[in-house]
This record gives C-alpha cells, structure tokens and sequence, in this order.
C-alpha cells in the first residue's frame, strides 16, 4: 500500500453570498444565502514512500485544501485518506507524530519565544528523544544557515528566516511524510537554493515522501520527479517531470557554432515553415523547431550539409511552457505523443 492514498476525495464549501454595502449585509443577516463552492472533485492519489511529488495548478485550483485534507486540518466533505495507514482527521494526534508540515502563507512558530525555544517546546510536544534533538538540531542550522537568527522570536525574522526556522520545525521528529505548500513563496534565490537543497538532502538520506506545492517552476525541475497537475479541483496530469516534458513541450531548440558563415542556409531556415532562425553572431545561431514535425537529426543533417559545425547543443524542454500552455488552457493532457 502507497504512503498517502486518496480514494475519491473531494471537499466543498459553503460560501456565504453578500449583496453589496450595508443593506445587503443586514439582509444576509436575516436571510443568510449560500453557494456550494466545490474545492476539490473526487480525486484518486497514491504516493510511495520516498516520492518527491509536485502538486501544481492555477490560483484557486484547490491545491491547499487537499494539502489540508491529506495533513488532517480539515474534513473531507466525501472520499478517504490514509496517510501510512492512518485516518489523518480522525486520528490527529498519531497522524501529527509521522507528518511535518510548512505552509509558506503562514508560520507554525510561536510568535513572541525565541526560535530555540519553539524548537524545544517541539520537542517535549513530539517526545523527541535528547540525541535524536541534538543532532537535528546541529545538522539543520548548520544547513540552513540559522545560527544568526535562532535566538530571535518569530515575530522578529524576515520571511526568509522564518521560513527556514518553520522547515526546521516540522522536521526535528523526523516524519517520513513532509508536505509544503509554496515553501519558497516571496524568497529570494540563495535563500530558495538553501531550502530546495536541504529539501532534496532529508529526502535522500532519510527516504522521507515530500509533497509539495508550489508556484516556482525552479522548485519542480529541482526537486520532483512527479508531477500532479490540478485545475478546477481535478486531477488533469499525473506522471513523470520527464515525461510531460517530452511530450508537451513541442518546440526544441539546438544550438549550432559553425566554421565559416553560412548565408544561404540562414535564408533557407528563416523561410522554413515550424523552424525558427535565432542568430547571435555570424557563427553562432540557433534553431528552434516543432518536434511534430522534424525530428532533432533532421534539423542537425540539414545544417551540416552546409557546411562545417563545430559544436552543436540541445536545449533541454521547458516546464514553462508546458505549465504555462496547461494554466492557460492550450494543451489538451490527453493527446498522445508521437
Ligand atoms: N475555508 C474556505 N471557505 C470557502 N471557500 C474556500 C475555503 N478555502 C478554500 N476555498 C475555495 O476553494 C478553492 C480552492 O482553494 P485553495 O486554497 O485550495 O486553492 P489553491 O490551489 O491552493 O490556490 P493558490 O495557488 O492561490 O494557493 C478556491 O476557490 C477558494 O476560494
Ligand atoms: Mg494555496
């Protein structure tokens, strides 16, 4: 059995609706009127132990109300969740002790203690035994650059800090499960390195399943292997980063360094209809074309026949675009690829 397994999991909401300015407040004061906002469609989701899975879609997808269901915080309206066996509504308590949990929207930490001080309220909280504290707690301020700021309250850090103390927090009883969402929200690039490293280091020496959400394409490519694509609170993608790269993605660009400059191969590829010609320098170009309709080898033949290359690369597929194209509502995720 998976780690984290969903079966038909959905939530709905009540949502009040006001009629503007004061007159429509008191009228709903009276006659309260309300609209069912369904979050989350009945959806199936398995992760194995060990995962690092990508949980993305658009604003408002309902990203943050699985992640509250699968964390325990909130009740599914319908479907079931067993998180390493456990019911995590139902069981709060044991469901607490296997999971960490860092929301970037809002911190876990007590507000007015020094961060030492939380981290050793956590402690007695989870039963940490002393060693199993101590080496944590040397292994991740050291890697997450916290000595400066461990002894300042929560209220005094930057979001940054702050950030890294909240990481630090969920995981100093070592669950196996840790779910993040938008863990590098409003964090500058050394601090998102440090973070997406130390991320990628707990998963690696201790197996721990990561599920994360996230608006930062840079956290996906660095480190997910899966990902799981929602939009309107459905499951529209769920497979492999390398997959959905190659199969959506449809430009691909090579880059050539070629011996002499060639004019007449320039003029031929700029008329090439699904290839596009991007010269840097008399020497140095670029082509990018759609992978439907030539393969890389074609495009590689054709500039050779020109004459020399002396170096040529391929440009890895983007995630962008292909986020971008499914956020946007331009890719149909059931076409085959080739
Ligand atoms: N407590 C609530 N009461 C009413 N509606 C809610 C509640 N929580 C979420 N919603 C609604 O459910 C939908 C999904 O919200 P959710 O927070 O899960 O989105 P998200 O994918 O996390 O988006 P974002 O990328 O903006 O964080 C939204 O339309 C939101 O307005
Ligand atoms: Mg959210």
């Amino acid at each position: 059995m998976s780690i984290i397994e969903a079966r038909g999991l959905s939530k709905s909401f009540m949502q009040a609706v006001k009629e503007p300015g004061l007159a429509g407040a008191v009228k709903h004061l009276f006659i309260p009127k309300h609209i069912e906002k369904i979050a989350v469609q009945p959806l199936n989701l398995s992760v194995e132990a060990g995962e690092t899975v990508a949980y993305v879609g658009p604003n408002g997808a309902g990203k943050s109300t699985t992640i509250k269901m699968l964390t325990g915080i909130l009740m599914p309206s319908a479907g079931s969740i067993s998180v390493n066996g456990i019911n995590p509504y139902k069981k709060r308590m044991e469901n607490a002790a296997q999971i960490g949990a860092v929301f970037g929207q809002r911190t876990q930490l007590w507000w007015d203690i020094p961060i030492v001080e939380s981290f050793s309220l956590l402690k007695d909280i989870y039963q940490i035994p002393e060693p199993v504290y101590k080496a944590n707690l040397d292994q991740f301020t050291e890697l997450l650059g916290m000595n400066e700021f461990i002894h300042l309250s929560a209220r005094k850090l930057s979001l940054g800090q702050r950030m890294r103390a909240d990481l630090a927090a969920a995981l100093l009883h070592n669950p196996p499960i840790l779910y993040l969402d938008e863990p590098t929200i409003g964090l500058d690039v050394s601090v998102k390195q440090k973070i997406r490293e130390f991320i990628k280091k707990i998963n690696q020496e201790q197996q721990t399943t990561v599920m994360l959400t996230t608006h930062d394409l840079g956290d996906i490519e660095d480190l997910c292997k899966r990902l799981i694509i929602i939009d309107h609170g459905s499951i529209i993608y769920d497979g492999s980063l390398s997959e959905v790269k190659s199969r959506f993605a449809r430009n691909r660009v090579i880059f050539f360094q070629v011996g002499v400059p060639m004019p007449e191969l320039y003029n031929l590829l700029s008329q090439t209809p699904g290839m596009k010609l991007d010269r840097q320098n008399e020497q140095e170009f670029s082509v990018s074309f759609d992978r439907y309709e030539y393969t890389a080898s074609e495009v590689v033949s054709r500039v050779m026949k020109h004459g020399e290359v002396i170096d040529f690369r391929m440009e890895d597929a983007n995630i962008e675009q292909v986020i971008k194209a499914v956020y946007d509502g331009n890719l149909d995720l059931n076409q085959k690829g080739e």
